[in-house]
């Protein structure tokens, strides 16, 4: 009598845990509906995209016209609800907050996907884009669908759609003037991820701390790091010219974005909307393009005018901190792939 309670208990209780795990996760199973599903302006299918700039940022900007075209373009059955500056989730755990579904959409650095893919480190590989023109050419080519379709993605239940750009990265920091190699020995700078932006500070004889966006003016403010490396725009929009003193426009890596959708709730958005949706991301995407350029320009003014040193490093000095900076190709062509390498520098 005994046994067979307690068995009765067991079995209810893994009902009750398959029951849960459920939950957790959408799934592929349901195929997508065909026109609108049934969602109207009063219940609307929602979107929630997540991201860690402020409103006013090149992605801020690109991620907000995205959702008001897609409520014009769906009389307002689809809602994209975007949540910046790490509102929702930061860096650490937005990659997560997608593959488990909390979130539909995020726009990350690329380099923040090494956690799934090392490759997506490409674009911290030391001067490998000339200029924004070979950017837009690799966002286009075969070669990044390489990494953007990847079934390391797949794998995590992730779909990549497009490429938004951003732009070339600079070095800051509050200590001195960085226009010599030498001048990067024994400062701490702030990374966003992975092994190759260590090696390439390594490799200046800097050290570095990987700290999320969200609390990095935080971390330079009160000397955790000297300095920080990133685009015109993002450095203005998050005021950092506050807490850095020289800023040298060195151009040495870039920062883009990918948009990454949760494929199982992707797929099973009722086919007209799907459609909608896909056209405003494209028009979204190339206004995310104009806007990186005119962003930018504006921001570097204002970084100009802020008070702060700004250094534009010579084409020689330029060329001294590539040198340098060779042992990273070294240590990271393999991880990267050469494909992925020689691929983006035949694109030039
Ligand atoms: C950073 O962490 O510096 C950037 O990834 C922020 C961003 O999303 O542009």
């Amino acid at each position: 009598m005994k046994k067979w309670l307690l068995m009765s208990l067991m079995a209810v209780l893994v009902l009750a845990l398959a029951a849960c795990g459920g939950d957790k996760k959408e799934t592929a199973s349901a195929p997508a509906a065909e026109g609108d599903g049934g969602y109207t302006k009063d219940k609307p299918l929602v979107i929630k995209f997540s991201h860690v700039t402020s409103i006013d940022s090149v992605k801020g900007k690109a991620a907000d016209a995205f959702a008001k075209l897609v409520e014009e373009k769906t009389d307002g059955k689809v809602k994209v609800e975007v949540y910046p500056s790490s509102q929702l989730y930061g860096d650490n755990d937005e990659l997560d907050a997608l593959v488990s579904g909390n979130v539909h959409m995020i726009a990350p650095s690329v380099t923040k996907m090494v956690k799934i893919d090392p490759r997506w480190q490409y674009v911290d590989m030391p001067y490998l884009f000339e200029n924004e023109e070979h950017v837009r050419k690799f966002f286009d080519s075969d070669v990044a669908k390489t990494i953007l379709e990847s079934d390391q993605l797949a794998a995590n239940d992730i779909k990549g759609l497009v490429f938004w750009e951003n732009g070339f990265k600079h070095f800051s920091n509050n200590k001195h003037p960085l226009v010599n190699v030498e001048d990067f020995k024994g400062l701490k700078f702030r990374a966003q991820a992975g092994k190759v932006l260590e090696a390439q500070f390594k490799a200046l004889k800097a050290g570095s701390a990987t700290i999320s966006f969200g609390e990095t003016y935080a971390a330079l403010q009160q000397g955790t790091v000297d300095g920080q490396e990133n685009t015109f725009n993002n450095f203005d929009t998050q005021k950092y010219q506050e807490v850095q003193k020289y800023f040298s426009v060195s151009e040495h890596g870039r920062l883009d974005y990918a948009i990454f959708v949760n494929k199982p709730f992707w797929d099973k958005i009722p086919s007209d909307l799907l459609k909608a949706i896909e056209d405003s991301l494209d028009e979204a995407t190339t206004l995310a393009w104009d806007l990186a350029a005119e962003e930018n320009a504006k921001s570097y003014e204002n970084i100009k005018n802020s008070g702060i040193e700004v250094i534009e490093l010579t084409a020689a000095q330029k060329e001294a901190i590539k040198a340098e900076l060779e042992p990273v190709y070294e240590e990271f062509g393999k991880a990267i792939t050469e494909d992925l390498i020689n691929g983006i520098r035949d694109l030039k």
